[in-house]
C-alpha cells in the first residue's frame, strides 16, 4: 500500500491531482489523506512518545502511525504559504515525531516530496525531503515541485488595483497599469506542462517498482 498526504486545503488542487496521478501510475494500491479535512493538531512537545513510539494525543494522526509504518512508501505534498510548507502539512510533519525515537520506525522507507507554489515551490519540496530524510531516515525517491505563478491576489478580488499585492510587485508599472482583469488562463494547471506530467508519471512508475 502506498500512502499520499495532501496538504492543500483546496478541492481538486494541482497538488492533489499530482499526488493522485503519481500514485495511480504506480499500479499499486494507494490511499490519499486530505490533511485539511482531518483534525491533526501541532506537536505539544511533551515527548511522551519516546516511550511508546506513539503520540498521546488521540486525534486523526493517531491511526496514521501504524499505516505509515506498514506502508511501502509515502508521498507528502504541501502548498507553499509564506515560503514554507503550509500549516496543514507542517502539523503532519511535526506529528511524525513518535516514529523517530530509539527505534526509528521509518528507516529506509521510500518517500517522495511534492510542493506546489506560486514561484517558490522548489524550496519547499527540498524542505519536506530534508525533514523526512534527516529526522526520520526516509529514503528520498525523488523531489517534485510545480510553480503555478498564481498568487492569492488573483482570487482576492482586489488584485488588479491593490498596490501591495503580488501583481503590483512583480509587474512593471506599465504591465500593472494594463492589468485590469484576471482571466482563467492565469490559473495554470500542471497537466498542460508535458514535462511535468512526464516527471510525475515517471516517479509513479518508480514507486510501483519498489
Ligand atoms: C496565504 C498564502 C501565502 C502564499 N505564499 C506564497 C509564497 O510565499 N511563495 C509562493 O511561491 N507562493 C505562495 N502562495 C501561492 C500559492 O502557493 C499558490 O497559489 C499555489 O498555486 C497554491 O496552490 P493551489 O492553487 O492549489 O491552492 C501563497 C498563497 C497563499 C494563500
Amino acid at each position: 500500500m502506498l500512502l499520499g498526504f495532501n496538504g492543500s486545503p483546496k478541492p481538486d488542487s494541482n497538488l492533489r491531482r499530482i499526488i493522485n496521478m503519481m500514485l495511480k501510475e504506480s499500479g499499486k494500491d494507494y490511499r490519499i489523506y486530505d490533511l485539511a479535512q482531518m483534525n491533526i493538531k501541532p506537536c505539544v512537545g511533551c515527548v511522551k512518545c519516546a516511550k511508546s513510539n506513539r503520540c498521546v494525543m488521540e486525534d486523526d494522526m493517531f491511526p496514521l502511525y501504524d499505516e505509515i509504518v506498514e506502508s511501502e512508501a509515502i508521498v507528502v505534498g504541501a502548498v507553499v504559504y509564506f515560503r514554507k510548507a503550509n500549516g496543514f502539512t507542517h502539523n503532519f510533519l511535526e506529528r511524525l515525531f513518535p516514529l523517530r525515537h530509539r527505534n526509528p520506525q521509518t528507516m529506509g522507507k521510500p518517500a517522495v516530496s511534492v510542493a506546489v507554489g506560486g514561484n517558490e515551490a522548489e524550496i519547499v519540496s527540498d524542505e519536506i525531503s530534508y525533514h523526512l530524510n534527516s529526522y526520520f531516515n526516509f529514503e528520498i525517491v525523488d523531489k517534485l515541485f510545480y510553480n503555478t505563478m498564481t498568487p492569492p491576489c488573483f482570487i482576492c478580488g482586489f488584485g488588479t488595483t491593490c498596490q501591495y499585492g503580488g501583481p503590483a510587485r512583480w509587474m512593471s508599472p506599465e504591465e500593472f497599469n494594463n492589468f485590469n482583469k484576471v482571466t482563467p488562463e492565469m490559473f495554470q494547471k500542471f497537466e498542460t506542462d508535458n514535462k511535468r506530467v512526464k516527471r510525475v508519471k515517471e516517479i509513479g512508475r518508480r514507486l510501483g517498482s519498489i
